[in-house]
């Protein structure tokens, strides 16, 4: 259903990689609000031609960008300004990787030239290319930057490794940044904490079946699905929310404030 709550505004997706990508069913949900965007991704991603079946389907372009490297992200940006002859309204930050949960490090032995590769593509990447927008007044006034964490920033989820220390340093960039963007160009920034989402990167997590069927019993409206969390991302786009920003949005059924539910209790009952 299309309220067109997107009319007129222009933007930028990162991270759609494939069908199962967040950011992939945020852009079809964008464009079918009437958003307009400029797909993204690395080079890498790039070369496995899925994004070009995107851009066709949304009637949009692609321009690779790794969003690790400045020169990158200003060719990037001095792109859409010149494709949409103006500034835009949104962008979605939806990149997230580790070289440590990828090779099956273990915490407690990571490699840290790995962990600041990690680092540098998970979060740093967040402040880079706010920092890009941000030096070429590239945003118009209340628009929107969304970045995608999970809860793992707050609390313990042993196999999430050393992302959990990415998306808390993502977190609080996006409030420090938020800050300087909202009192000079009226620009909202937030974070979505999402619930565990069968996708490239989630399965990449050791134990992600355990952790998505955990997740499911513990939240009392069960997990959000990507589709789920492309619509709440639309709300942070639209007009509707102008006056949030600074923050970190559980999107996630209600996990992160149940203790335990009564199916864990079940089971756990069961097995003791
Ligand atoms: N899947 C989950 O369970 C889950 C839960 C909460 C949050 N998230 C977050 O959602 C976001 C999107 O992930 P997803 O689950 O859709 O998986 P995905 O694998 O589809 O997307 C990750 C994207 O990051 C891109 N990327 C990696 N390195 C990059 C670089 N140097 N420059 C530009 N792009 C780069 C990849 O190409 C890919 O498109 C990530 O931030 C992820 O941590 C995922």
């Amino acid at each position: 259903m299309s309220n067109n709550l997107l009319r007129n505004k222009k933007g930028i997706i990162f991270g759609a990689l494939d069908e199962n990508s967040i950011a992939w069913k945020t852009a079809e949900k964008i464009k079918a609000q009437g958003g307009e965007f400029i797909l993204t991704n690395a080079p890498v991603a790039l070369r496995m031609g899925k994004l070009n079946d995107l851009a066709k389907k949304t009637n949009s372009i692609v321009v690779a960008a790794d969003a690790t490297r400045n020169d990158d992200l200003e060719n990037l940006i001095d792109k859409t300004l010149e494709h949409f002859n103006g500034k835009i309204d949104f962008v979605l930050h939806s990149i997230g990787m580790s070289v440590n949960v990828r090779k099956g490090k273990h915490y407690t032995d990571l490699n840290h030239d790995w962990l600041t590769k990690g680092w540098d593509v998970s979060a740093v990447s967040f402040h880079k290319l706010m920092q890009v927008l941000y030096n070429k007044d590239a945003m118009n006034e209340w628009g929107s930057i969304v970045a995608l964490s999970y809860m793992a920033a707050q609390r313990v989820f042993p196999d999430y490794n050393d992302m959990a220390d990415n998306k808390a340093y993502l977190e609080s960039i996006a409030r420090s940044f938020g800050y300087f963007f909202g009192k000079e160009k009226k620009v909202r920034v937030n974070t979505i904490s999402q619930s565990p989402t069968p996708t490239t990167a989630g399965q990449g997590v050791k134990g992600f079946d355990g952790f998505i069927n955990y997740a499911e019993k513990m939240s009392p409206l069960g997990n959000a699905t990507a589709d789920e969390c492309a619509d709440y991302t639309i709300t942070l786009f639209s007009d509707l929310t102008r006056k949030v920003t600074l923050q970190n949005l559980f999107h996630d059924g209600g996990f992160s404030n149940v203790g335990v539910s009564q199916e864990v209790i079940d089971i756990v009952s069961k097995n003791s």
